[in-house]
Formats: structure tokens, sequence, C-alpha cells
């Protein structure tokens, strides 16, 4: 499989500190890649790197096996980028959007009109062509901006943030809508923040966390690789100074608050052992992201 992304030592700096501190990572051609992290992380830095925004302080960063360089004007038709800001004209309907659009990568009205219908079914706009922007909902921008990533036909997109800001209806449609991005044989590479999205999306993550890698693989992967399989969290109700003797339980036990957590490989005889305590909430789930994160970064508020 081809690399579209290589990055080594990836680096940028602002006065005082590191927002970028020396990072690898490769992309290959038809997966999601996502970098995941909270805010202020560099994620947002790392992508202005990718397509070329903002100068690297140090490293090497190569796309579709050539040096990247700004204002590279092939590379800039082979890239679709969907900022984390809405960038539409609002006084422009939606059509025209798309055909302003396309002519910064020199493509005739002609041209981008012949791919209008195909865009809009895509963004599940079709009778919202002559809509003006501002009519639009926030999901619907979101869509806009990510058809509108598609004009030139680009091999990789590179969106920051897609669905934050929306409610769960509109998150789940923009999803879809990347998954069959996806299944056409695109490369995404996508930052979040949020974990549910990074499991659902992704085929391997990087989680970053202040410039810096903590680590990086599948979804499963990192979840096998950090945490025990299955979580047991137990909520007191104001009763937990009443239980005795939790040191027999199997596995790993962190109490946050009011709520004990059991990281374990067998959840069963921890839910056994609480069957009897009648005032506490128990609840079983499989381990997730989250607690790899919370496990790689610590519980505690970092601002
Ligand atoms: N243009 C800039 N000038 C100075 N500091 C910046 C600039 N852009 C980002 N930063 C800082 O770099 C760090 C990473 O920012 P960013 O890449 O936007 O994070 P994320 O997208 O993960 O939220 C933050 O501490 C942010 O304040
Ligand atoms: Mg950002």
């Amino acid at each position: 499989m081809a690399e579209v992304v290589l990055a080594a030592g990836l680096q940028k700096e602002y006065p005082g500190h590191k927002a970028v501190a020396g990072i690898d990572f490769e992309i290959m051609a038809g997966e999601c890649f996502g970098i995941l992290g909270p805010n202020g992380a560099g994620k947002s830095t790392t992508l202005r790197m990718v397509i070329g925004l903002t100068d690297l302080d140090g490293g090497r960063l190569e796309l579709f096996d050539q040096p990247m360089y700004p204002e590279h004007p092939t590379l800039s038709k082979m890239i679709g980028v969907v900022p984390q800001e809405d960038n539409l004209d609002p006084d422009l309907s939606v059509g025209e959007n798309l055909l302003v659009y396309g002519r910064y990568f020199g493509l005739s009205d002609k041209e981008v009109q012949a791919k209008m219908d195909e865009l809009l079914v895509f963004a599940q706009l079709e009778d919202r062509k002559n809509a003006m922007v501002r009519e639009l909902s926030g999901g619907m921008m979101r869509r806009l901006m990510i058809a509108r990533s598609l004009v030139a036909s680009p091999d990789l997109i590179v969106l920051d943030e897609p669905t934050t800001g929306l409610d769960p209806q509109a998150r789940h449609l923009i999803w879809q809508r990347l998954r069959a991005l996806r299944e056409q044989g695109v490369t995404l590479l996508l930052t979040t923040h949020y974990m549910e999205e990074a499991a659902q999306l992704c085929d391997r993550l990087l989680i970053l966390n202040r410039g810096q890698i903590l680590d990086q693989g599948s979804p499963t992967q990192l979840i096998a690789r950090h945490v025990e399989p299955e979580v047991v969290e137990v909520r007191g109700n104001g009763n937990l100074a009443n239980i005795k003797e939790l040191s027999h339980l199997p596995g790993r036990m962190e109490q946050v608050g009011d709520t004990l957590f059991f990281y374990s490989d067998d959840a069963h005889t921890i839910l056994g052992f609480f069957r009897d305590h009648h005032h506490l909430t128990c609840l079983m789930r499989p381990a997730n992201l989250e607690d790899v994160f919370l496990k790689l970064t610590g519980r505690e508020l970092k601002d």
C-alpha cells in the first residue's frame, strides 16, 4: 500500500512553547487516519503543516511521495480541506459556493456544473441548490463544506474536527458520508476530540497531548494495549464508605469522586460481589478509547 502522508520529526514552535514537539506518523492510501486529542493538543497545527498552510520548524513531510512545500500546484488539487471553522460565503447560494470554490482549482463553471448534482446528492442537499448558505443548519453547512472539498476530486481529504458542535443526528449523517468516501478509496485525515468519533471512523489513530504522541494504533489495538477489556462502574450514591474488603476483586480499581471504576477481564465476579449492595448503581461496559485516554493522561483537569 502506498504512503499518502509521511511525517517525520514534525515540529512547530510558537513563542514560549512547542505546539507540535517532533511527531512521526504515516498515512496509507485508502485509510481513515485520526488525530485524537484535547483542545490545545496541537491537532490543528499538525493539519495546517500537512496542507501547507504553516511552515515546519523542524522535521520532514512528504505527500504522495513528494516533498511538501506551500503552493504546490498539483498537490493542492490532490488535497481537499475542511477547516475547523465554517468559511462558506454566506451571501452566495449553495450551488454558487461550489462554483466559486472550483475556480480556485482552475475548474470552469461548466466543469463544476457537471459534478454539481453528484456533490449535492452526496451532501444530501439536492433540494437546497439555490438556498442561501445563511439559511442552512449547522449540519447542512458542514456537509456542504465536505462536498466543496470534493470539487477537484482529491485523493486525500483533511478534516479538522468535522462534527464539533453538531447534534447527534447531524453527526451520524457526517459519519456516514465520511465512511462512503472511504469506501470510494479516498484517504481521510481527520482530527477530533470525540473518542467515540475516533472509534467509529478511524482505521488508525494517533493520540496527541501537548504536542506529543502518547501512542498510535487501531482503536482495538490501543484499547488492548492500555486497558483491561471490561469495565464495571459502581456509583456510590453516598454509600461507598460502607463497602468493606475490595482488595480481593480481580483487576485494577480507581476511585473518582463517588464512583469506583474496575478495569478487569472478569467483570462478572465484580458484579457478583456488588449484587447484594442495593444502594449502589452498577454498570458493566466494554473498555473504550476514553479509558485509554484517561489512563494515559490522568483524570485531573489540566488547565
Ligand atoms: N498562531 C498561533 N500562535 C501562537 N500559538 C498558537 C497558534 N496556533 C496555535 N497555538 C497554540 O498551539 C497549541 C496547539 O494549538 P492547536 O494546534 O490549535 O490545538 P488543537 O487543534 O489540538 O486544539 C495551543 O497551545 C495553541 O494556543
Ligand atoms: Mg484545533
